[in-house]
C-alpha cells in the first residue's frame, strides 16, 4: 500500500518576517508540488529517497532525530510520531515495520518558496495516511510541529497555506479571492538562503530597537489591512504600491541585499510593485507586471535569474492511497 500526497510551494505576498513576531500576513499557494510517498517496509528504519541524497536510520525513538541531517528530520519526526501514536511499538515493539518515504519535487529549494513548509505538509499526510485520514486542521497542526524540528520559531504561516491551497490571510486562514487577475512575476536572485539565520537577524534588530520594530509591525498591520481593501475594489495599482512600501520595511530589517535591490530596480519601468518574498537575504523577488510586460523580463534582469509567472494553486494538499 501506499500513500501518496502532494502539497504546493507558497509566496508571501505582505508580511514576511512581521508575521513571527504576531502582525498579519497574506500568502498565496502557487503551481509548483512537492509529493511524498510512503510505504511500509519489514525493518525498523526510516528510509527517505530524494534530491537531497537518502538516509536510513532506526525509526526506534532510542535514536536521536537531532543527529540526523536538519532536512531529513521532520520526516523522522513524523514518522515515529505515527508509529508512537498508534502503540505500535519499536524497542522490542510487537510489528516489526519501517518507512520508506520517497520525495518528489519541482519547488526549488532554499529560495523561499516554501520548499521545507510543503515538504512538512506532504510527509504529515502521506505518513499519517498510512494509518488514517487526517483533517485539515490536524494536518496543519503536524506539519507545524515537523518543521520545528529544523526551525522552532516559525511562524506557521508557510504550512498554512500549503494546507489549504488559494489565497490566504495569516493567521485567521481565512480565503481571499482576488478579483483582478494577479500577474505576479517570481525571479529567483539564485542566492541560496537560511530562514533560520534570517530569522534570527531580525531578532536582533528587534532586540536592538524595540520601539522602531514595533512601529513597523504597526505599520505593516496597516499596510496589509489597505491591501485586503484594494483587493476588493480591484485596484492593482495600490495593490502594486504596496508590495514597493513592504519592501522598504525589509530593507529596514536588513534582510535585503545588493542582488534583491538590483533586480527590483531593474523591474521598477515595467511593475507596479515589487518586493522580496520570503525571508530574504537571496531567494527570490515577486513583481507585479503587466502581461504585455512579460516578455522583457529576461533582458532586463539578466541570463543568470530564473524567472517565471506565478499561478496561483488552489486546491492545496492533496492525498490519495493506491494498493
Ligand atoms: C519564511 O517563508 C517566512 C518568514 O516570515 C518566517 C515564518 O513566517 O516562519 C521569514
Amino acid at each position: 500500500m501506499k500513500s501518496i500526497a502532494s502539497a504546493p510551494g507558497k509566496i508571501i505576498l505582505f508580511g514576511e518576517h512581521f508575521v513571527v513576531h504576531g502582525t498579519k500576513a497574506i500568502l498565496a499557494a502557487i503551481n509548483k508540488r512537492v509529493t511524498v510517498t510512503t510505504t511500509f517496509t519489514e525493518d525498523d528504519t526510516v528510509k527517505i529517497n530524494s534530491e537531497l541524497g537518502t538516509l536510513n536510520v532506526p525509526i526506534s525513538s532510542l535514536y536521536k532525530y537531532k543527529e540526523v541531517k536538519s532536512e531529513f528530520r521532520p520526516f523522522v519526526y513524523l514518522a515515529r510520531k505515527w508509529k508512537t501514536s498508534l502503540g505500535l511499538g519499536f524497542d522490542g515493539g510487537c510489528i516489526p515495520s519501517g518507512l520508506e518515504i520517497t520525495i518528489d519535487s519541482d519547488i526549488p529549494i532554499g529560495v523561499g518558496l516554501g520548499s521545507s513548509s510543503a515538504c512538512c505538509v506532504a510527509a504529515a499526510t502521506s505518513i499519517s495516511g498510512l494509518f488514517n485520514e487526517l483533517s485539515s486542521e490536524e494536518i496543519l497542526k503536524t506539519s507545524i510541529e515537523a518543521e520545528k524540528t529544523i526551525f522552532s520559531d516559525t511562524s506557521g504561516a508557510d504550512c498554512a497555506v500549503c494546507t489549504y491551497g488559494g489565497m490566504i490571510e495569516h493567521p485567521s486562514i481565512e480565503k481571499i479571492d482576488n478579483t483582478f487577475d494577479l500577474n505576479l512575476l517570481i525571479a529567483n536572485s539564485m542566492i541560496p538562503h537560511n530562514t533560520k539565520n534570517s530569522v534570527e537577524k531580525v531578532n536582533k534588530f528587534k532586540e536592538n530597537d524595540e520601539d522602531r520594530f514595533s512601529q513597523l509591525c504597526d505599520l505593516e498591520t496597516k499596510l496589509i489591512d489597505k491591501v485586503i481593501v484594494a483587493m476588493k475594489n480591484n485596484d492593482a495599482t495600490t495593490f502594486g504600491l504596496k508590495m514597493s512600501e513592504n519592501q522598504k520595511y525589509l530593507e529596514e530589517i536588513q534582510v535585503s541585499n545588493d542582488t534583491l535591490r538590483d533586480m527590483i530596480s531593474s523591474l521598477n519601468e515595467i511593475s507596479l510593485g515589487s518586493k522580496i518574498t520570503g525571508a530574504g537575504d537571496g531567494g527570490c523577488i515577486i513583481a507585479l507586471v503587466n502581461d504585455d510586460n512579460m516578455d522583457k523580463v529576461p533582458a532586463l534582469l539578466g541570463k543568470d535569474k530564473e524567472c517565471f509567472s506565478a499561478k496561483i494553486d488552489t486546491k492545496g494538499v492533496v492525498w490519495k492511497i493506491e494498493k
